[in-house]
């Protein structure tokens, strides 16, 4: 199903869409509209709705990201309701009388996808350094693997497609790819998060004051002994979940032409796409979901996610332990909830039900766009380089069966690809394609909402930011000329950049 004209790479075709292709005329259009605009003295047309007509109004409450796309069909609301039921319910342990709710764990990170998604917003850190229980937030684990190891397909692809192969890793032999910290009745968490916080006090040149919180995190107890040589460790907060569906929309194509792994254009930012072997289709794919862009879909990431996260098997990951290890006998052993009539602990229709929903969360619409403090903190984000890797604007492919997202002018402030942030944001564990010092540029839209939606304004991807401004001030790597910019700006500038941030 290529849909774009991007020549043999098999990155831009899109299996994962039913697309129309895109005549030569419509694509020139879409590189005019698309261009970066110089004209900062009024709002561009059509910038009031970042979704575009996916886009909701900006409600003032906690719920301004959980409405459904506006274009959604009334049949189609139902379905978005059912969804919404499956990502807010709470799973249970087995044996249960409510046998469709059963099958969580035996280890798990959270009882329901809403735990950490909540009120489909961001996560956060633990606030207390002796906090237990329930976290909105996962950390991820891996190893590397011995020199003598098998190639795996990735790397060999990759190694073929660009001469850059990736770094080999694996889960940790007993326990996996993440920790579950939580556990059912009768079985052991694997072992506790804990984060240890230093401040550190930051002065801009003009005098005013910030200060950054370090994080140092670590994991405690570990119930089946230590972890296994050269443990590497990623916390990650869960991202907002607004947009997604038109994320998934974007041709690959238009992705894959930001990459520049070289930096020809010397502008000190390479950007490189996130390629993942995708389980669904069983060949490599553009990565564009998840904080390191290691899923290529919504459902295969929703898929993973009841599996690691909960416990709970689908068709795509039918393992009826969630990602319990060989050598975790007693989790292996546990009681399940597979088996009766729904086959995998949640169903093909199940999945599809989350998928669709995950898809159709709205994004909202801006607000005071046109106030000159914001129109004069936009340029000031468009001359400090913000929009190197923040791209504004994409058109989303013309799709034969998915109304909403089909054809629209979007606004993500996001390219999608994997960038070098430097040593103060590394978690320094690869992950598939990305390095340990590369993360995926997130998008910006509804950031200005997530104090209204989440009650608190936690950012980057462990949540060490308490603001906008410390998120900007820990970017470095190919970020470092942008936040120096940042950090050079007359108090009054800055004001007026966050102010613009805070209008997505
Ligand atoms: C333990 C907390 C937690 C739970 C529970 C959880 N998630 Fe997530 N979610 C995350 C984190 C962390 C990420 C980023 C993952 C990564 O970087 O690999 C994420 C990413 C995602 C993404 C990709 C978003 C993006 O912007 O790329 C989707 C979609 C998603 N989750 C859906 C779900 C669904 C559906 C469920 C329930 C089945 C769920 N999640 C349960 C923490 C959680
Ligand atoms: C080289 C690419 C790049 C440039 C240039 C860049 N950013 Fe980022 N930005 C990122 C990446 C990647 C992250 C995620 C880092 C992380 O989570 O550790 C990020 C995170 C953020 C966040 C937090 C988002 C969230 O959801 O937590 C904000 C806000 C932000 N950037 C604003 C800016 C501003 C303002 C500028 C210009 C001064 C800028 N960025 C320049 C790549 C970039």
């Amino acid at each position: 199903m290529a849909a774009t004209s991007a020549g043999a790479d098999p990155l831009a075709d899109d299996p994962h869409l039913n697309t129309v292709p895109r005549s030569p005329a419509e694509a020139a259009r879409i590189s005019t509209v698309t261009a970066p605009t110089s004209d900062f003295s009024a709002p561009e047309p059509f910038e009031a709705n970042p979704g575009g007509a996916a886009t909701v109004r900006a409600m003032a409450t906690a719920d301004a990201f959980s409405q459904f796309s506006a274009n959604l069909s009334f049949e189609d609301e139902l379905r978005f309701k059912l969804g919404n039921a499956l990502f807010r319910k709470l799973w249970v342990s087995s044996p249960s009388s409510t046998l469709a709710s059963d099958g969580l764990g035996p280890l798990y990170n959270a009882r329901g996808c809403q735990s950490c998604h909540l009120k489909d917003g961001r996560g956060q850190p633990p606030m207390d350094p002796e906090q237990t229980g329930a976290l909105s937030m996962l950390m991820r684990l891996s190893v590397p693997v011995a020199p003598d190891a098998p190639v795996s397909a990735l790397s060999a692809y990759l190694a073929g497609r660009d001469g850059a192969p990736v770094a080999a890793t694996m889960p940790d032999p007993v326990y996996g790819n993440q920790l579950q910290p939580l556990a059912t009745p009768g079985q052991t968490p694997e072992g506790r998060l804990a984060v240890t916080w230093t401040e550190e006090p930051f002065a801009f040149p003009d005098g005013e004051q910030a200060s950054l919180l370090r994080p140092d995190w670590r994991i405690d107890s570990p119930h089946y002994g230590p972890f296994a040589d050269g443990i590497m460790i990623s916390p990650r907060i869960a991202p907002q979940m607004i947009g997604l569906g038109l994320i998934e929309a974007i041709p690959a194509a238009d992705i894959l032409a930001g990459e520049d792994p070289d930096d020809t254009d010397r502008d000190g930012i390479s950007g490189r796409a996130a390629v993942v072997i995708s389980p669904e289709f069983q060949r490599p794919v553009l990565g564009r979901f998840g904080l390191k862009a290691g899923a290529a879909t919504i459902r295969e990431q929703s898929a993973a996610a009841f599996s690691g996260d909960i416990g709970i098997s689908t068709p795509l990951v039918p393992a009826p332990w969630g990602e319990c290890s060989a050598a975790q006998a007693d989790c292996r052993n546990g009681p399940h909830g597979d088996g009766d009539a729904r086959g995998t602990e949640i169903d093909e229709e199940g999945l599809d039900l989350v998928t669709f929903y995950s898809r159709n969360l709205a994004v909202p619409a801006r607000r005071d766009l046109d106030d000159p403090q914001v129109l004069a903190g936009k340029q000031q984000f468009y001359q400090a380089g913000c929009t190197a890797c923040h791209r504004p604007k994409f058109v989303t492919h013309r799709l034969s069966d998915r109304a909403e997202q089909s054809f629209q002018l979007i606004w993500p402030y996001s390219d999608f690809l994997l960038h070098d942030m430097g040593e103060g944001l590394a978690d320094n564990r690869p992950d598939g394609r990305a390095t340990g010092q590369e993360w995926r540029t997130p998008p910006l839209w509804g950031i200005g909402l997530t104090g209204q939606v989440s009650g608190h304004t936690r950012f980057l991807h462990d949540g060490r930011a308490r603001n906008l401004t410390e998120a900007v001030l820990w970017h470095g790597g190919e970020a470092q000329t942008a936040r120096d910019h940042f950090v050079s700006l007359s108090p009054q500038d800055r004001a007026a950049l966050i102010r613009f941030l805070e209008s997505l």
